[in-house]
């Protein structure tokens, strides 16, 4: 009997143990499940942290070469840019110069230019003037060529009228009508009244007038010559006369 009392209370003490196991075991599953949910929850939260930080670092990871690449051509460009300005600083300094000397040289030229264009004027204007001079003075010689050739023809109508004309024998003479030969030479005395005589001079001129001269004595037949023609009672005039108290 006492083996089978614990037999059952053997029994019983199993079946008292399993359920409350059962019924412990239910009470910490439920504990367990509440943990879990909580651990889950936790594990939800690190992970969307996790992956929020993994992708940060990729964007940055990805972006930060990217940028710092930009940045670094950009800087290069910027010093590239900045060493061009300098150049054209320097260029624009030195064609600003080059055009204050070209402007200089231009003003000059420009000068120059307008003194030649007056010279030039002048010389123009003097030019115009020689060449009315030239014709002035062509025409002069045209009209006296013109006088020269009516006195040479009317000096050999004279001489021939002079000479030749009205001579009996119808010949020619050594001396013009009115004057005397007296070898080697033709001589004509002027008896002028007393009104129309005339000086010194005024005879001279007109002896010159008829292409000759007053008359002079280069030798004693000349001198008889002019003795024997020149005889009057008024005097005459030979090419000799006192002056300063010498014979000239
Ligand atoms: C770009 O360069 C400047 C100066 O050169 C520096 O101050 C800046 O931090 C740089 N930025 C990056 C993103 O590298
Ligand atoms: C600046 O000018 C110098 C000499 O004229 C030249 O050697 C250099 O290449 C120029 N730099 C740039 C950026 O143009
Ligand atoms: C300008 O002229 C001066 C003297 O006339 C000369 O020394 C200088 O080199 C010239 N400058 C340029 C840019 O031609
Ligand atoms: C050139 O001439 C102009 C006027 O004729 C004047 O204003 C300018 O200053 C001159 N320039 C030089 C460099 O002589
Ligand atoms: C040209 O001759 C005329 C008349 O002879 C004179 O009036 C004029 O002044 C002369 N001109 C020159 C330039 O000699
Ligand atoms: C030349 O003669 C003509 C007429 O004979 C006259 O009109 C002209 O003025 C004269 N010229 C000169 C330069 O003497």
């Amino acid at each position: 009997m006492a083996e089978g009392e614990e037999e059952v209370n053997y029994a019983s003490w199993w079946s008292h143990a399993f359920w409350t196991f059962l019924i412990q075991y239910s009470a910490g599953r439920r504990r367990f499940q509440h943990l879990a949910c909580c651990l889950g929850i936790l594990c939800v939260i690190l992970l969307g942290g996790i992956i929020g930080v993994c992708v940060y670092l990729t964007l940055i990871h990805e972006s930060d070469p990217n940028r710092f690449k930009e940045n670094s051509s950009l800087r290069a460009t910027n010093t590239k840019l900045s060493l061009e300005n300098a150049n054209l600083t320097r260029d624009n300094k030195y064609l600003t110069h080059q055009l204050g000397n070209l402007t200089q040289a231009y003003n000059v030229s420009e000068r120059n230019v307008k003194d030649l264009s007056a010279g030039v004027q002048e010389l123009t204007t003097k030019n115009q003037e020689l060449e009315t001079e030239k014709k002035n003075l062509t025409q002069k010689i045209q009209n006296l060529t013109t006088n020269w050739n009516e006195l040479s023809i009317s000096r050999a109508q004279w001489s021939i009228d002079s000479y030749c004309l009205g001579n009996a024998d119808k010949k020619c003479k050594p001396c013009q009508r009115g004057w005397l030969l007296s070898q080697p030479s033709c001589y004509a005395y002027i008896n002028a009244q007393p009104a129309n005589q005339k000086t010194w001079e005024e005879a001279q001129g007109d002896c010159r007038g008829k292409n000759s001269d007053l008359a002079v004595a280069h030798d004693s037949e000349e001198k008889e010559a002019i003795n024997e023609n020149g005889l009057g009672s008024n005097g005459f005039w030979i090419g000799l006369r006192v002056e300063d108290g010498k014979w000239k």
